[in-house]
């Protein structure tokens, strides 16, 4: 394997990071107005990373619209995480959330305004005043474009900055040292099918999530989850990863989000008999109570027989009663949407919506800063040189359940967080580690595998096999005997997968290998999926059991950690002491 090694070009940097989203934009930019020499890769240009299809808003506790405060933020993270939330990372999140807001309005941030000049402020799912008296308004928003306009922000930054970006290149697997440290990345640049070794001092997966192991996802096509398929090959561990979100309004049939900003502006679910169902559920929160409550309710709307439509499969959201002024100023795109996907014009008739899968709680495990952590020893160990932020990250703010606009949040305070602390790290006064000896033997023998392989199955029929069987087996409401019998057939796909192959073997701009290459990284993420949740004998937040249909404090407040390596679990304690303020015990969900 020596003479791969002298065949592979090698590039030095300060710092590479892989993923042009939220997150790897902004830590980017910190590293890049640091002075430091650093690279970003990106399968697609960065303005179309997966944030910008992130609409509703930014959570802060700006207190724009009424008093609020980054103490009830927390509050409301703790309890809809359903307590599996690391309450230490929760405190730091809610803490800096007004900072990276503002920084983000100095950035030249196209918030919409009130009328006396500040950030305009909408009501979101499980945002609450005073402890979950009432709904508050926190999400810093643009327009249903939140995400677009954050993007395309801090790319000009960016720009500005001197960032250097690697456009559609992917990175395959990670260099690691004797030591266990990571020295850098192999990755591919998908025009010229080349591979090269981006040698670095440190290294920052911002690879986002992996929506694409599911059927029907609000996810982008690029998120075959890359950064959790490159940690489980070199022998990392991911966390929590039986906690995925259904948002409760995908396009019914389409899976395109419709933003909950459509219910924070006034908007209302309907069952087939014209009722508001949620105020049965959630008497309090109503339509904003979290995604993990509403989207169970909606399917026990449609289990009990009150869905709409001829197959009385989905139900309906209403949001005629805002108005077509209000409607075309604040979610004009939720009115492209309906056109273009349901067809009606939601001025005048109501959308036809289903939970669908949008965002996974579990990742990397991380701690504050952005450094990837694994038990080593009996005890957890910063893995150095290599860091995670964003949805690939699981540090942990969301638990068991997310709250809407505290993803964009993540991205921003962490980013960040990840940025100073690397630049802080002094990496100009050291030098580049060793590489090993054969660096790219493990992305190699990948490589290799696809150009000799003359197995007989196909990377798409693979793929949808196991979109469809996550699907089935591991959906909104979970049994042990599904959980069990999915386990069993998502193995099988992975024997499946190690006979791919597909007639093109040029390089060049041959998206096939990329698929199958994205493959591997899927299939890592289902089984770490499904073998977590077939283990965890509870419910919590979106892991709902039906043979085990409470929260169980006693035995389950722990963090799962998957390994590929014999598919095996192992777990560790939530972190329920804060960093300043008193630990907010379990208590029962209601809202
Ligand atoms: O509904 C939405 O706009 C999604 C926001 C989020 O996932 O935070």
């Amino acid at each position: 394997m020596s003479a791969i090694k002298s065949s592979i070009p090698t590039r030095r940097f300060d710092a590479v990071i892989i993923g042009a989203g939220g997150s790897g934009m902004r830590a980017s930019l910190q590293l890049a107005e640091a002075g430091l020499n650093v690279a970003v890769l990106s399968k697609v240009f960065p303005t179309r990373s997966h944030t910008v299809a992130a609409q509703g808003g930014i959570g802060a506790s700006l207190g724009n619209m009424s008093e609020d405060n980054w103490y009830w933020h927390m509050f409301d993270t703790v309890k809809g995480s359903d307590y599996l939330g690391d309450q230490d990372a929760i405190e730091f999140m809610c803490r800096e959330a007004p900072k990276v807001v503002y920084e983000l309005e100095h950035f030249g941030m196209p918030f919409d305004r009130n009328p006396d000049g500040t950030i305009y402020q909408r009501p979101f799912g499980g945002h609450t005043a005073n402890f979950g008296e009432k709904p508050v308004q926190r999400a810093c928003a643009a327009a249903d474009r939140t995400g677009h306009a954050m993007l395309h922000t801090l790319y000009q930054r960016n720009v500005r900055a001197k960032t250097h970006f690697f456009v559609e290149w992917m990175a395959i697997d990670l260099v690691r040292d004797a030591d266990g440290d990571v020295v850098g990345v192999v990755a591919l640049e998908m025009e010229t099918g080349e591979a090269m070794i981006l040698q670095a001092k440190t290294t920052v997966f911002a690879t986002g999530g992996a929506g694409r192991i599911w059927a029907a996802s609000t996810n982008a096509f690029i998120n075959t989850g890359d950064g959790m398929g490159m940690a489980a090959r070199a022998g990392l561990p991911l966390e929590d990863m039986e906690f995925w979100q259904f948002h409760p309004t995908g396009v019914a049939g389409a899976g395109v989000l419709i933003t909950e900003g459509v219910r924070g502006e006034g908007g209302i679910l309907i069952n087939s008999e014209g009722e508001r169902f949620m105020e049965r559920y959630a008497p309090t929160l109503k339509d904003l109570a979290p995604r993990d409550f509403v989207s169970r309710s909606m399917d026990q709307e449609i289990k009990e027989g009150r869905g709409c439509g001829p197959k009385k499969d989905h139900v309906l959201l209403d949001l005629r009663h805002i108005g077509a002024d209000t409607i075309r100023k604040r979610l004009p795109s939720i009115l492209e949407i309906g056109h273009k996907f349901a067809n009606v014009d939601a001025t005048k008739e109501p959308i036809p919506v289903v939970p669908t899968i949008h965002y996974q709680m579990g990742g990397i495990p991380t701690n504050i800063h952005g450094q990837v952590v694994a038990p080593k020893n009996g005890s957890q160990e910063i893995v150095r040189g290599l860091y995670a932020i964003g949805e690939c990250a699981c540090v942990s703010v969301h638990g068991a359940n997310r709250l809407g606009t505290n993803s964009l949040l993540d991205l921003l305070v962490f980013g960040r967080a990840a940025g100073n602390h690397i630049v802080a790290s002094k990496l100009e006064d050291q030098s580049h580690k060793d590489l090993p000896e054969n660096p790219a033997d493990m992305a190699m023998s990948r490589l290799a595998h696809l150009e000799s392989s003359t197995g007989s199955e196909r990377v798409q029929d693979v793929a949808n096999d196991i979109r469809k069987t996550m699907q089935h087996y591991c959906g909104v409401f979970r049994t042990q005997e599904l959980l069990d019998q999915g386990t069993k057939e998502i193995m099988q796909l992975d024997e499946r997968r190690k006979h791919i192959s597909y007639k093109d073997k040029s390089k060049v701009f041959n998206t096939a290998r990329i698929e199958a290459l994205e493959l591997d990284n899927l299939i890592e993420t289902a089984k770490a999926t499904i073998v977590s949740a077939a283990a965890r004998k509870e419910s919590r937040g979106a892991h709902a059991h039906r043979d085990f249909e409470k929260r169980d404090d006693e035995n389950w407040m722990k963090h799962s950690l998957w390994y590929s390596e014999g598919n095996r679990l192992d777990y560790k304690p939530v972190v329920t002491k804060p960093l300043t303020v008193e630990t907010f015990k379990p208590k029962a969900r209601t809202f």
